[in-house]
Formats: structure tokens, sequence, C-alpha cells
């Protein structure tokens, strides 16, 4: 690759050359072009280039020329294969070192301060301690490499709700992905000027090389952190060149960083802002009303299945659309009103179980301009993973390995059970007109859900805001294989931010109930709180609920709540639809599989109240009484 402006050899000649033409000395010995203007970037550029010692930078200026290099200059080094540009155009594929694969929650630390204000649900290390472990890591650990500089905006460029970061890292692949994922480029760094504001984030692979010494197609180390400093709103990433490790626009800046700059907000006198993991989705009835529900699930619970439905037989003129698949900034507005945005400008989704019938939007999204990782490669030169199709009678695994149907019989899976795409936003055909708008859309219901083959009916809207507070933080989801070892094993997952708050939980749950009582003090309408759970199963194992575009049909009850016009039955933990109150034309699902989908079992949530004892006791020390008191309540109301 050659840039004559933007590649600059990091050599003996160009370190400390004098300054010309005005230039910082800092600003000549990383050679940033003209275009990049921001003194404190440059600085810190020259000061990470001084730490890691990478052979050149690269000041991605995001082009289409710029992406295109860099994807040739991969598939020259063996890290990604062209696919068959016939069937699916400007795509590729990558296939990872086998040990890096996934985000590693045991390796992800919250460094703040204090122990307490990241809270028992976070890995902390003392701050000074962590940054004297990073240094000695990132000493050198460019050597042979390229450190690209890649300015990213999480929200439309020039949003007042979206934040600058600058990601440094090594990986050419992750320059590649940043720039699907976020609004990468050139234009950020006029909205960054002189002396805007910037999240650092500093990224390597930890594999230097050393003189002459050959390249892997995925060189990642099997030491890994992957670390955040909430007070000064740092991000560094070592050893892992996967998605959420690697890519630190979106857990790290858009959820841990962001979680702590929403409630920092707050501190600095602001009304404070959520930073969730949650899909945002716009719905027009026939009769032109719009609404905007944004939905938190855990990691596998179909987000992006959700964010993407079909409306089934039986709601003629009814759309869906997607404004996002993963995360949610969302803002008090000046209308009173909690206004999201989507932070990101792609999907990384995961593959398996996408296909035409799960998810159509997703497949056509999926059509060009694509990265797959660690799917499977068909012999006329296309991607497969299971759940795509009757499996073709011969594929390259993720590993590289042959695989007959003989193999996924016999349990080995031709794609890995997390592997990904990575896909521009602007491509999905359910894309919400405004999904860019820099105000955001305006959020009428919230929505929870968790993988529960039991105890949790099929939905429930909360009496009111503390108690939806309270179902969100003590939901709980059972994990899939693709998440861990032991399937079906439930874990508490409060709000699905579990490993993505970035501050103490209790006073996440705080910060919740501290908006939605000022918001309520300030005349707001708040949206209403739903709770979900799709996965109910009957006595042989099998769902019961048919899920995917079916979920329409509870998602327009919810609607109707919201405008006070679908009936539904009062019960313990808030109001249900009786059959009666949902919309059944098209779909045949009977009384009685609807009762196996909703019925509460006393014994049942006595043990599930145990559960949320078991959570609170770990963040006893914080937890705000009034969820205390919610729990009380609901435990009378069952005991009645
Ligand atoms: C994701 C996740 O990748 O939640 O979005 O794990
Ligand atoms: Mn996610």
């Amino acid at each position: 690759m050659s840039n004559a402006q933007a590649d600059a050899p990091m050599t003996a000649s160009t370190r400390g050359t004098p300054s010309a033409q005005g230039r910082s000395a800092a600003a000549e010995r990383v050679q940033a072009p003209a275009w990049v203007r921001n003194a404190k970037l440059i600085e810190w550029v020259a000061s990470i280039a001084e730490l890691t010692k990478p052979e050149r930078i690269h000041w991605c200026d995001g082009s289409q020329a710029e992406y295109d290099r860099l994807c040739q200059q991969m598939v020259d080094a063996g890290t990604l294969r062209r696919l068959n540009p016939a069937k699916r155009p400007n795509s590729y594929l990558a296939w990872s070192d086998p040990s890096d694969v996934a985000r590693v929650e045991d390796r992800t630390f919250i460094c703040s301060a204090t122990r307490e204000d990241a809270g028992s649900t976070n890995n902390w290390v003392e701050p000074k301690q962590m940054r004297e472990t990073l240094r000695g890591l990132f000493d050198g650990c460019m050597r042979g490499r390229t450190m690209y500089v890649v300015p990213f905006s999480m929200g439309p460029l020039g949003s007042h709700i979206a934040h600058l970061g600058v990601e440094l890292t090594d990986s050419p692949y992750v320059a590649v992905s940043m720039r699907t994922m976020t609004r990468m480029g050139r234009a950020v760094y006029d909205v960054l000027g002189e002396n805007g504001e910037f999240v650092p984030c500093v990224h390597s692979v930890g594999k230097p090389l050393a003189a002459g010494e050959a390249d892997v197609p995925w060189p990642c180390n099997d030491t890994k952190y992957i670390v955040h400093y909430p007070e000064t709103r740092e991000i560094w990433s070592f050893g892992s060149g996967y998605g959420g490790n690697a890519l630190l626009g979106k857990k790290c800046l858009a959820l841990r960083i962001a979680s702590n700059m929403g409630r920092q907000d707050v501190q600095r006198g602001g009304p404070g802002w959520l930073a969730e993991h949650m899909l945002i989705l716009g719905v027009t009835s026939p009769e032109g009303r719009k609404y905007h529900v944004a939905a938190a699930f855990p990691s596998a619970c179909g987000k992006t299945n959700f964010a993407m439905l079909i409306p089934p037989a039986g709601f003629d003129g009814w759309k869906v659309t997607t404004i996002g698949d993963d995360i949610a900034w969302i803002k008090p507005h000046a209308d009173g009103r909690l206004y999201a945005i989507n932070p990101e400008a792609g999907f990384f989704g995961v593959a398996p179980g996408t296909s035409a019938k799960t998810n159509p939007n997703c497949l056509a999204t999926l059509r060009e301009n694509t990265i797959f990782t660690n799917v499977a490669l068909t012999d006329d030169g296309d991607v497969w993973w299971e759940g795509l199709s009757e499996p073709p009678a011969h594929l390259v695994d993720w590993q590289g390995r042959d695989w007959t149907p003989a193999d996924g019989k016999a349990g080995r899976k031709a794609a890995h059970p997390n592997s990904r795409f990575t896909v521009p936003a602007a491509q999905c055909p359910s894309i919400d007109e405004a999904w860019d708008s820099v105000d955001g859309v305006p959020i009428d219901a919230f929505i929870f859900g968790g993988r529960r083959s039991t105890t949790v009916p099929l939905v429930t809207q909360a009496r009111d805001w503390v108690e939806g507070v309270y179902m969100a933080a003590t939901m709980g989801s059972e994990t899939t294989a693709a998440a861990a070892g032991q399937q079906g094993v439930v874990r508490r997952d409060p709000f699905a931010m579990l490993p993505f708050c970035g501050y103490n939980m209790a006073d996440y749950f705080n910060h919740w109930l501290r908006l939605g009582q000022q918001l309520q003090a300030d005349g707001a309408k708040l949206p209403q709180i739903f709770c979900v759970n799709w996965f109910r199963t009957d006595e042989n194992g099998k769902f019961v609920w048919p899920g995917f575009g079916e979920n329409m049909r509870v998602l327009k009850w919810m609607l109707d709540r919201v405008d006070n016009r679908a009936g539904g039955v009062e019960h313990v933990f808030g109001t249900s639809p009786r059959y009666e109150d949902v919309n059944w034309e098209g779909l045949s699902f009977g009384s009685d599989a609807y009762a196996k989908i909703t019925s509460i079992d006393r014994d049942a949530w006595q043990r599930e109240f145990a559960l949320h004892d078991e959570l609170f006791a770990q963040l006893a020390d914080r937890l705000p009484q009034r969820l205390r008191e919610v729990r009380a309540r609901l435990e009378a109301r069952l005991a009645a």
C-alpha cells in the first residue's frame, strides 16, 4: 500500500525532524496530513507511536479507495478471501485464529479510581497498576506493523447526541471494519476541529514482527486485556483482533464508556442520558401513526431478527423499519421526551440461524459489501452457515478443513457458532428513513426480554417506571451453546447490560430511576416498559411460540397499550393480554398453547425471587431502596 500523503514511515529520519512551515514537531514526526488540525490528537498519536514503535503510520481518510486497497492488501496477506463477485460483490471472508473467536468477558476490566465504582459485576484492577501492566505489553507491540489512525463518530456526524473517538490500531481488519461500523474518515476531523474532544482508543493485536519475520493471517496474542478508564475516558485493548474486543467504538465506547458519560452528565449538571444494549425499530400503522420502540435482549436472543421483523399475514398495511440492531443512545429532548439514536453505522451480527425464513431483510442486507468472519466457504466462492439452507455437499469450514453433511451430523459445525457479518446498515431493505437523523427518534416503549424456557410469561406491561426498572434489573437469560459452555443455565443479566455496564450496576439502576423521576416531575410522557419472553418450551423442550415475524402480534398489543387501546388482565407483575386481546388473523395458535406461555406459576416465581435476592445481595451496598420496596410488594401480591 502506498499513499504518499497519509502513509508515514516511522524511521529514524522522521523521528525528531525539526518543525517546518509552522507544524508542531509532533506533527512532523508522525507526518500528520494537513487536514488533521487537532494538536491534542497529534501529540497523542505521537506519544502512542513512541510507545508501540510501529514501522509506519497510516492516517485513514475513510475513502472507498482506501478500503479497497486495505482489503486487497489483506487478500495478499491471506487474512481475507475475496468471495465470488458474481454471487457476493465486494465481499470477503476472514477466518480468525481458533483462539480468538469471541468477546473475552473475563479479560475485560473497568479500571475506575475505586473498586466500588466499578462494582461487583465488573473486573477491576487499580488504574495505576493496570497502566504499568499495559505499558509493558504495549512497549514495542506494533514493531514491523502499520499503525492506522482511525477517526470515527458514534452517531450521525455533528449530532448533539453523537461522540467522536479515534482508534489507533495495528490491524487493517479493524480499520476496514470500523469504516463499516462507524462514520469513519476525513469528515470526522472537520467536526473535531482544532480543539474538539475525542475518546482515545488504543488497540494492538499484540504480535510485533521481528525484522524479516513472516506474518500470520490472523495475528493475536494469548494474553488479552480489554481495559476501560472511565474517569479519563480511555480504552486500551491488547491481544485480540475479534469483534467487540477490537472494534472499540462498539461495546467499549458506545456502551462501557458511554454509560459512564451518561451518568457523569448528571454530575456535571446535565439531565443525564442512557447508553443501552438495545435495538431501535419503527412501526407504522395502516393509519400512518408512527411508533418507536427500543428493546434490550442479551446476546444471541434474536435482536437483529426483531429489529428487521416483517409483519405476518393479518397485518396488512403495517410496516416495521430498522433504526439499529444492537445499541441505543437515549437522551431527553427539548419536548421532554426521550429520543434515541443508533450510534453505529453497520451491523456486526451473528450469522448462524440467519435465513430467508428467520430474517429475509438481514439476508438481503448481506448481498454485497460484507465482510464475513468464521463462516464456511462454498465450492463456488460464496458463504454458508448453519441454519442458512440445506447444507451443500461440500464446504470448507471456518478452520479451513473439508466439511460434508456427515461432519455436520457428527456434530462438527461448518461455521463457528459466533461467526459474524459486518455490513453497512444503509443496505438494509427495512432501514428507517430517520435512522441517520441527528435528533434521533422519540421512544414510545422499552422492551426487555431474556431467553427463558419456563417461568416468565410472553409479555407483561409494568405498572409504572419503577416496577419496569425492577423487571429489567432482575432479568435473566439462559446461556446458549454459543455464549458459554453450559447450555440452559440462567444467568442474571440486568438490562442485558451485564457485560457492558461501565460502572457499578446498582448506581446504574439508580440512574434509570432518577431519570424517570425527573422526566415525570417535568411533566413528560414516559415510555411504557414491557417485559417479553419468546422462548417458553413445552414438555418436549420445543418452543411453543413461533417467534420471528409472529412477534408482531405481541408488538401490536404493546403499541395499542401505549395508546390505551388494548385490553388485558392485571396480575402480580403488571398487565398481560388475554387471548382475545391479541390479533390471531393468519395464525393458528390456540388458547391452550397461549395458556402455556402466559401462565404464572407460584412455586417457580418463589424460586425466581430467590434468584433476584442473590443479585440484590451482590449489589447490596448501593442498591436503591425503591427496588427493595418493589420486591416486597411483588412478593406480597404473589402470596395473596
Ligand atoms: C454483540 C454481543 O456482539 O452482544 O452484539 O455480544
Ligand atoms: Mn450486542
